[in-house]
C-alpha cells in the first residue's frame, strides 16, 4: 500500500487517486521523467517517493502554477511562510479575504496568492474568466489547509524533488527538443470534450489534432510514453477517439466510484484511459511479460481497434 504522498497543491483533475496504477507501467530505467502537462505534478513525486525515476521535468503552460511550483520544490521555507501569512490575516473576515487575494492574484499572479486560492477555492478548480482572470468562488465551509500541516506538505514535495528537477513554463510541444529514449514521458492534458468548445476548466483549450501530430512525432522518435486522455463512468464515454495509426496499447484503470446519479438513482464506476506508446509496450512485453500480463487482466481495452491489434500480434 502506497503512503499517503505530499500534496501542497489541491488541483481539480490531479491524477494522484492512479498514480500507484500509472506507476506499475513504468519501464526498469527511466533517465527523467517529463510532464508536459504537470498540473500539481503528482505522478512525479509518486515516482520520486518510489525511486522510479532519476530526473524530473515539469511543464505547464499555466505560468503562476509554474510559479508556485519552482517556489515549493526550491523555497520551500518561504512560501510556507507566506502561506501561514495569508491564513492568519484572513481569519475572522474569510470571504472579504479570499476576494481581496483573488483580486490582487489577477494583478499580480504571485504564487503564494494561487496558492491561498487554491486551499480555499471551489473544488480546488483553477478557474478563469475569458479576460484570463481568475474567478473561481471561495468553498466558504473551508478556511484552506492548516499552516502546520501545509507546512508539512510543502517540505517533503520539496525533498522528493529539489536538486533533481526543471520546471519549466511553456507548450507541451517543446518537450519533442529534450526527450529521449531513455526518457518516459507521462502526457495528462486538458480534458477534451466530444464538442469543439474550449474548455474553461483550465488555462488553455488544446488542439487534439496537434496532440496527435505531437504522439506520432514521438512515436517517430521512439520516445516511452504514456497518456492518459478519456474515460468513462458506467457505459458513458467521454472524450476523443485516437487514431489507430499511433499504435497506442489501451488500458482502462478503475479511478473509483462515481455518485453521479445513473436512471436507477445508483452509484457507477469511473475508469481513467491510459495509452501506453508501441516503445514502451514493447519494452514492458520484453521485460514485464507476467507484469504486462497482470495488468491487462486488471484494465480492459474496451476500444475494439486496439483490442484487435493486440489480437493480431501487432502490438
Ligand atoms: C489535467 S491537468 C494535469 C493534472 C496533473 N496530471 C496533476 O496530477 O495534477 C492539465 C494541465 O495542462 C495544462 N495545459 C493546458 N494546455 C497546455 C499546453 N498547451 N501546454 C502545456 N500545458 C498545458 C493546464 O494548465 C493543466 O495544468
Amino acid at each position: 500500500m502506497m503512503k499517503r504522498l505530499p500534496q501542497p497543491i489541491p488541483y481539480q483533475g490531479s491524477k494522484r487517486g492512479i498514480a500507484r496504477q500509472i506507476l506499475t507501467l513504468f519501464p526498469d530505467r527511466v533517465d527523467t521523467l517529463f510532464e508536459p502537462f504537470a498540473g500539481s505534478a503528482a505522478l512525479s513525486v509518486a515516482a520520486a517517493y518510489h525511486n522510479q525515476a532519476t530526473r524530473f521535468f515539469l511543464n505547464d503552460l499555466n505560468k503562476p502554477l509554474i510559479g508556485l511550483l519552482t517556489r515549493i520544490i526550491n523555497q520551500p521555507q518561504q512560501i510556507a511562510h507566506e502561506y501561514e501569512s495569508l491564513w492568519r490575516a484572513q481569519l475572522g473576515q474569510e470571504r472579504a479575504y479570499y476576494d481581496f487575494v483573488r483580486d490582487e492574484f489577477n494583478k499580480t499572479h504571485r504564487p503564494d496568492y494561487l496558492l491561498y486560492l487554491l486551499a480555499r477555492c471551489v473544488k480546488a478548480s483553477v478557474r478563469y474568466n475569458a479576460d484570463g482572470a481568475f474567478n473561481q468562488s471561495p468553498d466558504n465551509r473551508r478556511k484552506g489547509r492548516l499552516p502546520e500541516s501545509m507546512r508539512q506538505e510543502i517540505f517533503k514535495f520539496s525533498r522528493l524533488l529539489a536538486g533533481r528537477t526543471i520546471v519549466k513554463c511553456g507548450d507541451y510541444q517543446e518537450m519533442l527538443e529534450v526527450v529521449s529514449p531513455t526518457d518516459l514521458m507521462y502526457l495528462d492534458p486538458p480534458y477534451q470534450g466530444t464538442s469543439q468548445n474550449k474548455d474553461p476548466r483550465y488555462y488553455n483549450g488544446l488542439d487534439a489534432n496537434e496532440l496527435i501530430s505531437f504522439l506520432a512525432e514521438l512515436n517517430k522518435q521512439q520516445v516511452r510514453f504514456i497518456l492518459s486522455y478519456d474515460g468513462r463512468t458506467g457505459d458513458k464515454t467521454y472524450g476523443v477517439t485516437l487514431p489507430v495509426a499511433l499504435n497506442l496499447y489501451h488500458l482502462e484503470v478503475h479511478a473509483g466510484r462515481s455518485s453521479q446519479a445513473t436512471l436507477l438513482g445508483g452509484v457507477a464506476d469511473t475508469y481513467e484511459s491510459l495509452y501506453l506508446s508501441p516503445a514502451l509496450t514493447r519494452q514492458l512485453q520484453i521485460t514485464h511479460q507476467g507484469k504486462l500480463g497482470a495488468l491487462i487482466q486488471m484494465a480492459q481495452s474496451r476500444r475494439e481497434p486496439y483490442a484487435k491489434q493486440l489480437e493480431l500480434g501487432l502490438l
